[in-house]
């Protein structure tokens, strides 16, 4: 048995040296909010923190991650989705099929813990996921919320919402 810590907790799983990350997380340790989209790393659906770092585990072999390196998962980053970034996504309804979003969410956690007020050009250095229902405005705009406290009104984004109000 291999280890991983996961979360905050140490998990046992078997696997080939070469087996991805992804399919480790997915398949063994049930946590399926990372997803596949294109597996060379060009997507970032597969987006997970390791030591902080985020990293594209579809293309990680399982055997270069060290027992005691720290993995966090979307699951790991709140109990009940009530991280900042995952309440300013749900405030500005980001998610359309909700496919990458999980990987997006991953990649904009780290790049305001390193930049808590980051430029477009941070930005777009940073969040260069892929999503096919082009979110990307929203992902931009949500960021900026994160920016902000949290505050949709002092963001004055004029999202529009499907009800109708706006924010
Ligand atoms: S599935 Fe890993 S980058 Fe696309
Ligand atoms: S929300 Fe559908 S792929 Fe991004």
């Amino acid at each position: 048995m291999a280890k991983l810590n996961v979360n905050g907790a140490v998990r046992d799983f078997e696997a080939e040296q070469d087996t991805p990350l992804l399919w480790v997380l997915r398949e063994q340790l049930g946590l399926t909010g990372t997803k596949y989209g294109c597996g060379i790393a060009a997507c970032g659906a597969c987006t997970v923190h390791i030591n902080g770092v985020p990293t594209r585990s579809c293309v990680r072999p399982v055997s270069t991650v060290g027992a005691a390196e720290k993995i966090v998962t979307i699951e790991g980053l709140s109990p009940d989705g009530s991280h900042p970034v995952q309440k300013a996504w749900a405030q500005l309804d980001v998610p359309q099929c909700g496919y990458c979003q999980c990987g997006m969410i991953m990649t904009a956690v780290a790049l305001l813990r390193d930049k808590p007020n980051p430029s477009d050009a941070d930005i777009n250095e940073a969040m260069t996921n892929i999503c096919r229902c082009g979110t990307y405005n929203r992902i931009r705009a949500a960021i900026k919320v994160v920016a902000r406290g949290g505050n949709t009104k002092s963001a004055a984004l004029a999202i529009q919402h499907a009800d109708g109000s706006t924010t």
